[in-house]
């Protein structure tokens, strides 16, 4: 029987196809069959870089040997033939000692829930190796497009590995955690180094094409063409796959496995490259190889061009995926889905490439690519591409627009080739475009219309602006952007093209023929520290950083499955609103190894998620819909199975009929408000009545402003295990709330609380969204754990997560000011609305006015808020939710006074802020001097009048957040009699804001030992009952608060023992306390008891953006950050709290949307098309700086809270924007003199919209 050779860390693996089927990933194989936990995975789509593994192997062409990085989400097990893979676990850990590049990444602070970490390591390491330690600072930053961080904001990331460049003088100055751990000589790393000794398994003589049969698939190796067809003839063609590097799937998700899979990767002639007067690329080479010979031979004159492609091929997919998928696998893919934004596509056509195709007959046709587009891939196999030599005569220009910097498919791609004669005539042209229609590809008739046409003229860039207007219908495909977005995007790239090749234009013009180039990043970070205070306000690395950093780090699923366990998936509604009348399991029961289906019925106890026992839960939800249906995507079933794939699988197959109601789905706030059950979906949360009228206005302001929706998009994804005790159950919940998943899962199992523990030891990320909305994940696992008695695990996927669970509440606001000609206001009227999903849980509709009064004299403002209902998933908290929209409001506000009354506005701002923030007048004045904000004002005010096509802007917004106390935070401090070392265990959720870090800090400090004594366990509800949720910023310093007790408690039960010694040194002082009995175990509380003191914390923050008009694309140039942290409890954490809060914001203000179909079903709902900030979206110059002198006099230990305030200075980058916009405006003749609304998000389409851009003012000279 042929078998599958590969190893893994070393260790040779030996697999049939008994062992796997067409679902085992190279991930799944490594989690769930070899227990190698280290290797983390979320979107299983090559989006997010969880998964990464590096892996050496043979180039079939060459026969050298290479290392790269993997999606090992997207790689098939039978895929990995003769592969060296290294997992986390092979680079370095506690037992073998740390490699550097873990070990420098956590002395960085580069790790905060770190569920992300063991990706980044894993894709640096293969880089790093693979290039044999050579990698310039450019490579490493634009080379993890692929690896997505909620956490960090990035800026300590690729610092860290930026270190290992070789263009940086840093690399021979850093320091590593050598004080922390011991870094021993990484034995497994170095025998990596040794790429090119012996390789125990390629058997060179043996090419026989290898035949694995799964279950009811079958699986072919083939190492020629030869090989397919002969398959091909034997297994027929009716249902094949052919693989390459298999990342197709990662766009297209396949609904149904083919009967048979032949794996090509290993052919070498579809890696062939040669030149004969073309350049012919095999089809199998990966889009990296592809890059590299570009590289090459753009250095030959005719095929100079191909450096634009090299750049653009940068801009496509990210490193891993470039690493296996082939420009084959591209073309066949655009080929099957004519819609698919394809670069490769494009660039080619741009060129008049062409494509080789061979049949089952061996005859081979060479094609034009849009002759290619019609013809049937079925049978045929894409042996290379020719891409012609082109004189410089062939004028060419090619362009991605996309919606963040990287790892995006195109809005808009495009390509221009004009074959001019020495005049500059036009004797042919290629038009191409790309994410226009399934049927656009190229603009035929403008090509005809230019032959003969002089290329520099404004009357041919008139006219052939004219007819692309008329020619161009972008498809209407709402996941997309709109099709009036496409088309200004496609003729200002038309026009960008053609300034960018004339020799000559009007100046002004100059800069809008070039992209918008981001330069390095660097950032600054300051703050004092006083080392007299240290441990405390020391900036130490987390004391989980190098655990995190190795894949050590276990999170709640990360658990190798018993024979009896189960995984479990969500079998979601898809309807909206209606009611359920009838399952069909048949389908999904069929298949082998699904065990259940379970519904409502199944629930012994309660069916809600949320119990209203616990504090600040209002409606029960249910876990299971038991028949009405009140979102899409609702859970309504669950599918139990022995693998989590075949689960998910099975959930899909459960057929369910509906009644459905004959409403519309209510799936907006405005809509909500023009509902004929409008009473129904709104509720009042606050009224706030003015208290002063002035009668100096001026001025009068209306307005509206939305504040957008949000994913929390959390590494890891809800998910919990479940296993049975002796006592009840065992509950291992992803959840920032332990209390909430304590009370729900008891209930809804109806079992008595003390029988149900539940524990935590950290989550992959939470920003509020795994306070209540955990315990849905909890319960359902917990019903399925129970009703199969059997330990159960539920991961959701990450499409299941966006569509079942709720979102940061989106919030509308009507607004009519009243100000006088300093900008002082004299009366406001405020309406808002927060949308709440279909319950009224988590709702922020009272706490926004909070925020909104928290600032600026508001004494004339009257407000009123509400909460909405929609018929979506149950909206919730997500990092800094109300603050955000009292803050974006607030400042929105003064941006529209500045406007009106035409005064500076910070001055605006100043002016209506009261005296007792006199502090943050003075931050204000501090700030502006310390940025140069004038003088940069002053330079942008010049930029703008010389550049018509390229506009700057530079705004500044304040904050002043305010912190709230609430409820109970426990700690248990336990002293070891042998040594003195301590642990402790505490209520806190350790979700990557480095609570364990401070609280043991706080610990180290009040007791006075060495933080090294000092460690932290995971929370559980046995040593921290009835704890509130890690939420609102204060978890770190509420548990600081307890430990300070606790030690003080325990500092006086030591005290006669130090006074009797003599020489009272810890471990003595303990001993002797031991052999006494004295209690070494303390606990304590913060609560509501001890009267903690809120408090402001004030920022000030500053943007300059950079934006190109024709394309809507900006760049960050700087952000400088202010904020008052207090004496923070260690200035590191903090930092990292800060950059990460307002990285997401950025994603909030910019790149994320949450787009809902008319029938209520979520289009956005995958890394394809929902867009978090990547490594390169953050500012190019991040500054970041703590306010010098700062003790807070309420807080604990003189610190403030950091986890969430900065994320609402992020909305600093619109205003920044919009003044950018309004610039942009003029170049088009717009003479705007009321405030130009632009739609929220920044997102490149509103950009766009709020330009909109006329062809008319497109010329050259
Ligand atoms: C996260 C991510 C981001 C991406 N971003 C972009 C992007 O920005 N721009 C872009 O253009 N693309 C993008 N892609 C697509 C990517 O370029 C393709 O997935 C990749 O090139 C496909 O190659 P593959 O070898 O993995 O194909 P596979 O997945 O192995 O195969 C895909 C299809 O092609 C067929 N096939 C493969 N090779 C041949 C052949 N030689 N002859 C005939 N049929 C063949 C297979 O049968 C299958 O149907 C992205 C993909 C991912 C996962
Ligand atoms: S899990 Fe593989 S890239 Fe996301
Ligand atoms: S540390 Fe990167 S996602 Fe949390």
């Amino acid at each position: 029987m042929d078998k599958i050779n590969f190893t893994v860390n070393g260790e040779p693996i030996s697999l049939n196809g008994a062992d796997v089927s067409p679902l085992t990933s190279l991930n799944d194989y490594l989690r769930n069959y070899l227990g190698l936990l280290g290797t983390k995975a979320m979107c299983h789509e090559g989006g997010c870089g969880a998964c990464i593994v590096s892996v050496t192997k043979i180039h079939p062409g060459t026969n050298e040997k290479h290392i790269i990085a993997v999606n090992s989400c997207l790689v098939h097990v039978l895929s990995c033939h003769e592969w060296e893979i290294t997992t986390i676990e092979g680079v370095g850990s506690k037992k073998d000692g740390y490699n550097s590049l873990q070990s420098r990444l956590a002395s960085f602070n580069g790790t905060q829930c770190g569920y992300c970490t063991p990706g980044w390591v894993m894709n640096m390491y293969s880089l790093f190796e693979g290039s044999k330690k050579n990698l310039t600072t450019r490579q490493i930053e634009r080379s993890f497009a692929g690896n997505i961080c909620r956490c960090t904001g990035y800026r300590p990331i690729l610092d860290a590995f930026k270190t290992f460049a070789s263009d940086t003088e840093a690399r021979n100055e850093i320091k590593d955690l050598e004080e922390l751990d011991k870094i021993k000589c990484a034995k497994k790393c170095l025998e990596v180094d040794n790429v090119g000794d012996g390789w125990c398994f390629v058997d060179h003589n043996n090419r026989n094409v290898l035949d694995i049969k799964m279950d009811t698939n079958r699986w072919y190796k083939a190492f020629s063409v030869d090989d397919v067809f002969k398959v091909l003839a034997k297994e027929g063609t009716d249902n094949y796959s052919l693989v390459a590097g298999n990342t197709g799937r990662g766009v297209y998700p396949p609904t149904n496995e083919s009967r048979v899979y032949i794996d090509i990767s290993s052919i070498s002639a579809l890696k062939d490259t040669s030149i004969d007067a073309n350049l012919v690329l095999g089809a199998g080479l990966s889009l990296n190889e592809t890059m590299a010979i570009f590289q090459e031979q753009m250095k030959n004159d005719d095929f100079s061009y191909l450096k634009q492609f090299y750049d653009h091929l940068e801009l496509v997919a990210n490193v891993p995926v470039k690493n296996v998928g082939t420009i084959g696998g591209n073309l066949a893919m655009k080929n099957n889905h004519p819609y698919f934004a394809s670069d490769v596509y494009v660039l080619l056509e741009t060129v008049n490439a062409t494509v080789t195709l061979e049949d089952m007959h061996s005859k081979t046709t060479e094609i034009h690519l849009s002759k290619f587009l019609s013809t049937s891939l079925k049978d045929q196999i894409i042996m290379n591409v020719k891409i012609p030599p082109l004189s410089n005569s062939h004028l060419i220009r090619t362009y991605k627009i996309m919606p963040r910097a990287q790892n995006a498919h195109a809005i808009v791609n495009a390509g221009f080739n004009f074959h001019v004669d020495e005049n500059h005539k036009i004797l042919t042209s290629n038009i191409v475009y790309g994410s226009i229609s399934p049927t656009y590809n190229r603009a035929i008739n403008i090509e005809n219309m230019l032959k003969g046409q002089p290329l520099f003229s404004d009357e041919t860039l008139r006219t052939a602006l004219a007819k692309l207007q008329e020619d161009i219908v972008p498809f209407a495909d709402p996941s997309e952007p709109s099709p009036f977005c496409k088309k200004a995007i496609a003729l200002g790239l038309f026009y960008k093209a053609i300034l960018s090749l004339s020799p000559s234009v009007n100046p002004r013009y100059v800069s809008g023929g070039s992209e918008l180039v981001r330069p390095i990043s660097s950032g600054i970070q300051s703050y004092e520290t006083d080392k007299s205070m240290w441990p405390l306000n020391q900036p130490v690395p987390k004391l989980e950083a190098l655990t995190q950093c190795s894949g050590e780090a276990l999170y709640a699923c990360d658990q190798v499955s018993g024979p009896r366990d189960v995984h479990v998936a969500f079998v979601l509604s898809t309807i909206c609103l209606g009611e359920i009348v009838q399952f069909d399991t048949t389908e999904a029961l069929k298949l082998p190894g699904v065990v259940a289906f379970l519904s409502a019925k199944d629930i012994p106890g309660k069916n809600s998620f949320i119990s209203k026992e616990v504090p600040w839960q209002e409606f029960e939800e249910e876990i299971l819909a038991s028949k009405k249906i009140s979102y899409y995507g609702q859970p309504i079933g669950l599918i139990a199975a022995v693998s989590r794939k075949l689960a998910i699988m099975a959930a899909g197959l459960v057929k369910v009929s509906y009644k459905k109601y004959n409403t519309k789905p209510v799936l907006s706030i405005s809509e909500a408000l023009n509902a004929p059950d409008k009473k129904n979906r709104i509720r009042e949360e606050v009224t706030i009545q003015a208290t002063d009228k002035g009668n100096e206005t001026t001025h009068t302001i209306k307005g509206h402003y939305y504040m957008p929706d949000q994913y929390h998009f959390t590494m890891e994804t809800q998910s919990c295990r479940v296993e049975h005790t002796r006592r009840g159950i065992r509950v291992l919940s992803a959840t920032q709330w332990i209390d909430l998943v304590h009370v729900a899962v008891a209930r809804s199992l109806d079992l008595p609380l003390n029988s149900v523990d539940v524990s935590v030891a950290r989550v992959g990320g939470a920003y509020g969204g795994k306070a209540s909305r955990s315990a849905l994940a909890a319960c359902a696992c917990a019903v399925a754990a129970h009703a199969l008695n059997r330990a159960a695990t539920l991961v959701m996927p990450l499409t299941d997560n966006m569509h079942a669970v709720g979102k940061r509440q989106a919030a509308y606001f009507e607004y009519e000011l009243g100000v006088n000609d300093d900008g002082v206001i004299q009366h406001a009227d405020i309406v808002y609305y927060s949308d709440c999903g279909y319950s009224y849980n988590d709702t922020s509709g009272a706490e926004i006015a909070s925020t909104m009064t928290y600032l600026y004299d508001t004494s004339r403002w009257n407000i009123k808020g509400y909460s909405i209902l929609t018929d979506k998933a149950s909206n919730t908290w997500c990092r800094a939710p109300a603050t955000t929209e009292g803050t974006a409001i607030v400042e929105h506000l003064m941006e529209r006074i500045s406007h009106i009354t035409k005064k500076d506005p910070v001055d605006v701002r100043k002016i209506n802020i009261p005296s007792k923030h006199d502090k943050l007048k003075d931050m204000i004045d501090t700030f502006k001097m310390d940025t140069n904000y004038n003088d940069r004002r002053a330079e942008i005010e010049t930029y703008n009048a010389t550049n018509a096509w390229k506009k700057k802007g530079l705004q500044l917004t304040i904050m002043c957040y305010p912190i709230v106390y609430h409820r109970n935070y426990s700690v248990t401090i336990s002293v070891y009699h042998a040594d003195g070392t301590i642990l402790m265990s505490h209520g806190g959720i350790e979700m990557g804001q480095g609570i364990n870090t401070k609280v043991a800090q706080v610990c180290a400090y009040t007791l006075n030992v060495p933080l090294s004594m000092v460690t932290v366990k995971g929370s559980d509800n046995f040593v921290a009952p009835n704890n509130i949720a890690s939420s609102g910023s204060i978890t770190s310093e509420a548990v600081a608060f307890a430990t300070v007790k606790a030690c003080n408690e325990l500092l006086k039960r030591l005290e006669p023992i130090k006074q009797e010694l003599e020489e009272p040194t810890w471990q003595k002082v303990v001993k002797t306390a031991f052999d006494k009995g004295i209690n070494l175990q303390v606990n304590a509380m913060t609560s509501q008891l001890d009267n903690l003191v809120g408090y402001p914390v004030y920022g000030v923050c500053s943007a300059e953006v950079h934006l190109d008009v024709l394309t809507g694309n900006h760049i960050i140039n700087r952000v400088d950050l202010l904020e008052d942290t207090g004496r923070s409890l260690n200035p590191d954490i903090d930092v990292g709290q800060i950059e990460g809060s307002f990285v997401m914001g950025l994603g909030l203000w910019t790149s994320e949307r949450l787009i809902y179909d008319t029938n209520g079903q979520l289009l956005t709902n995958r890394t394809w098309t929902y867009k978090p900030p990547g490594a390169c979206d953050i500012p190019v110059d991040f500054r970041i700086s703590f306010s010098r002198n700062s003790i807070n006099n309420n807080g604990v230990l003189g610190s403030k809270a950091t986890g969430e305030p900065a994320f609402v200075l992020a909305v600093v980058v619109i205003h920044a924007l919009h003044e950018a916009i309004v610039e942009a405006r003029k170049e088009y003749g717009y003479n705007d003199t009321e405030w130009v609304h632009v739609d929220t998000p920044y997102s490149v389409e509103n950009i766009i919209k709020g330009i909109s851009p006329n062809i008319k003012s497109y010329t050259l000279k």
